[in-house]
């Protein structure tokens, strides 16, 4: 496994015991939870149909096996939250561009924890190889998801305009984009087909 599936704890007298690691199985009930909330109550998600927690365990098998992050946090022991990493476009070339994403339980929010999740999504999403990290923001008064991104690096790439319709409105989103490449041309370590990038790609994915 990469290096994000080692748990990180943050306490102190006066905070809740804070883990940040890989997600397992038994997790996904919760993260179904905690994203049926924005689907059904909010326009901060374009999916109007919640996915069930076996469709999580698809997503989740489907980004482990590409070798890409899906971290939860907890907090003295409970799921707040969640976030990963999923191709961009499933065209081959998009190879090393993914898009993130974040969520936390309601109640949970505003409190260092998303910056702290996305934080450690990046951090592993450059041990993976990954190059290039997307955002995908709707544009419906959510104040606090292009904070966070712009606070951790990322710059606005750009505005779809009412590309979504959800009860009764039509929503633009945000695009925003996070360099991991340092400037190298050379491709990381994604877990991608042997020769499909020539000679040039990597022998065998991380
Ligand atoms: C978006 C989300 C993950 C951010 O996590 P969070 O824990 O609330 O945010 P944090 O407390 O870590 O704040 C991160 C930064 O954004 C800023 N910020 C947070 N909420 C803000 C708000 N409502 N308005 C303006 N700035 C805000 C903070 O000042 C902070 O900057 P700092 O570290 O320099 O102080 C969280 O609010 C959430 O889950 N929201 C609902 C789901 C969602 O929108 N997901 C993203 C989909 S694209």
């Amino acid at each position: 496994m990469p290096e994000h599936s080692e748990p990180t704890a943050l306490a102190t007298a006066s905070t809740p015991v804070r883990v940040i690691r890989a997600a397992a199985p038994d997790d996904l009930f919760t993260v179904t939870t905690i994203f049926a909330h924005y689907v059904a109550s909010t326009l901060i998600t374009f999916m109007e149909t919640a996915p069930t927690t076996g469709e999580w365990r698809q997503k989740l098998d489907g980004i482990a096996e590409r070798g890409l992050p899906f971290l939860v946090a907890e907090e003295d022991g409970e799921i707040v939250g969640f976030a990963y990493a999923s191709p961009w476009r499933m065209q081959d070339a998009y190879r090393y561009t993914v898009e993130n994403s974040v969520y936390l339980a309601p109640g949970r929010t505003g409190r260092g924890l998303g910056r702290a999740l996305l934080t450690a999504l990046l951090a592993a999403c450059e041990a993976a190889g990954v190059r290039q990290v997307v955002a995908v923001i709707a544009d419906c008064d959510n104040d606090a998801s292009p904070a966070l991104h712009r606070r951790l690096g990322f710059r606005d790439a750009g505005r779809l305009t009412a590309v979504g319709h959800k009860r009764g409105h039509w929503l633009d989103t945000l695009l925003m984009q996070l360099d991991l490449s340092g400037g190298s041309a050379r491709p990381g370590g994604l877990g991608v087909p042997d020769g499909a990038l020539g000679p040039e790609g990597p022998a065998a994915g991380a």
